[in-house]
């Protein structure tokens, strides 16, 4: 299981390459499509010498009680199922996930649900589920010796770059779209020391600079096209399933923006099964905002099989999106594992983000677009009562704070956007008010507001 040998397998025309002849922009020389990490010798590895399912669990709960970073990391710990680096020395780790299983007791009752979990992904290092791809991609580019990485970014992932590239000593080029990403974000990639560029554009624009950029100049790219990211990202998969004594959930839901992370954790799953660490998949659905929809267009027009890009327009900015790079990946995932995509309108993002607030559990916009879809999937019968369902919460209510306390002043949305949602959004607001400096003042206040 420790044999490391990997190699890219191009998801279009299945040609395979080695690790270091990737081009710089990710994409496969023959057809343009985009790779994805294998591991020839698990195939090898069948009967017999197949790894002890048993041996593996415990060694990874035993990582846990260890002091070596990279054992507290909840990444690499589980790095027998991520084999890319030559030395794992070179990993690059901040000790990202192990985020926590939260349950919500609240929307579950709500829902007339009997389970339903959400994986708290915002609770890692730099405030996103970025972290994991980061640690893995960025350890590639320092064990390869590049000085330069480089992403265009809705802001997560520049942020979460900016942090491993200043950890291991190397410098960043962050592309970001002009007056569209949440300060949060901006002032990590500042705070880590990035050289960030605003562009005049959207984030589909940004990649196009970047792409181009990258192919004049020795910089590694750590956009989703890189297929290490998504051996990062697989790995909440792991945690899921030891999290619920190695069992599925029967449905995961997850937010789609350029819609990598979708692949990756259908990545993590199928993984898990071909090695009989589990037994079966879980459905995985894949929820988007209506104003940034491309893949439901796709599988609603053409199976999947083509995808018209949309110009993007949502307050979730992390997701704002109209052509994401990693589709045809997520409808595969969406297809094979029997799951579903839909969209869901602003208002029901921000009704959605307020009641996983009331639970405690701040997440951002683009976050809340899971519970905002599994309340369609429930209303029409998708989801039934007895299913266990988890959501992947992507980041921390604090990288958009903004867009938290403009719900709560009621200046959020427009009048159009709120139609038919005003008196469950007048239940969630919790505006701040301004009262006297004086105790009685305060408890009327608090009187007022008891219910
Ligand atoms: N949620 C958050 C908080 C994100 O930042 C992103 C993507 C997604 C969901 C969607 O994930 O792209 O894998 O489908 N953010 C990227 C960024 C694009 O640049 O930070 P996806």
């Amino acid at each position: 299981m420790n044999d490391n040998l990997h190699q890219l397998r191009c998801f279009g025309c299945g040609a395979t390459i080695s690790g270091t002849e990737a081009r710089p922009d990710f994409r496969c020389a023959a057809c343009g499509d985009l790779f994805e990490v294998e591991y020839p010798g698990w195939k090898q590895r069948q009967g017999p010498d197949r790894p002890n399912p048993g041996a593996l669990k415990w060694l990874w709960r035993e990582r846990r009680c260890s002091t070596e970073a990279l054992d507290q990391s909840g990444v690499w710990r589980f790095r027998e199922l991520l084999p890319i680096l030559n030395s794992f020395g070179n990993a690059v780790t901040l000790r990202e996930g192990n985020t926590p299983l939260y349950a919500l007791p609240r929307a579950a009752r709500a829902l007339g649900l009997d389970q339903l979990f959400a994986k708290h992904q915002g609770m890692n290092p730099t405030g996103s589920f970025k972290d994991t791809g980061m640690t893995a991609a960025l350890s590639i580019a320092r064990e390869r010796g590049f000085t330069w990485v480089a992403c265009a970014s809705t802001g997560n992932t520049s942020a979460a770059m900016a942090a491993y590239a200043a950890r291991a000593g190397l410098r960043c080029l962050v592309l970001i779209p002009d007056g569209k990403i949440a300060w949060g974000k901006l002032a990590q990639a500042m705070d880590y020391g990035a050289v960030t560029c605003q562009l005049k554009t959207d984030f589909d624009g940004c990649v196009k600079v970047l792409t181009q950029t990258v192919k004049q100049a020795h910089i590694y790219l750590l956009n989703s096209v890189n297929p290490y990211r998504l051996e990062g990202q697989k790995t909440p998969a792991m945690e899921i399933a030891e999290a619920l004594d190695w069992t599925v959930p029967d449905h995961l839901i997850v937010p789609g923006g350029n819609l990598a992370n979708s692949s990756a954790l259908g990545k993590g799953f199928r993984e898990l099964r071909e090695l009989g660490l589990v037994a079966r998949m879980p459905r995985i659905s894949v929820i988007q905002a209506e104003g940034a929809n491309p893949l439901v267009r796709s599988l609603a027009t053409n199976q999947g099989t083509a995808i018209e890009p949309v110009q993007a327009n949502t307050r979730a900015t992390a997701i704002r999106i109209g052509n994401p790079a990693s589709w045809r990946k997520a409808a595969r995932v969406i297809q094979d594992t029997g799951g579903w995509c839909l969209d869901v309108s602003e208002a029901e993002i921000a009704i959605a983000k307020a009641e996983l607030g009331a639970e405690g559990l701040g997440c951002e916009p683009a976050s809340a677009v899971t519970l905002a879809g599994l309340k369609k999937l429930r209303a029409d019968g998708r989801v039934a009562p007895s299913d266990s369902v988890v959501l992947l919460l992507t980041g921390h209510t604090l990288k958009d704070a903004d867009y938290t306390i403009d719900f709560h002043r009621g200046t959020l949305l427009t009048t159009e956007e709120a139609a038919g949602n005003e008196s469950a959004i007048q239940v969630l607001r919790r505006d701040a008010v301004a009262v006297y400096p004086n105790p009685d003042a305060v408890l009327a206040a608090m009187k007022e507001r008891a219910g």
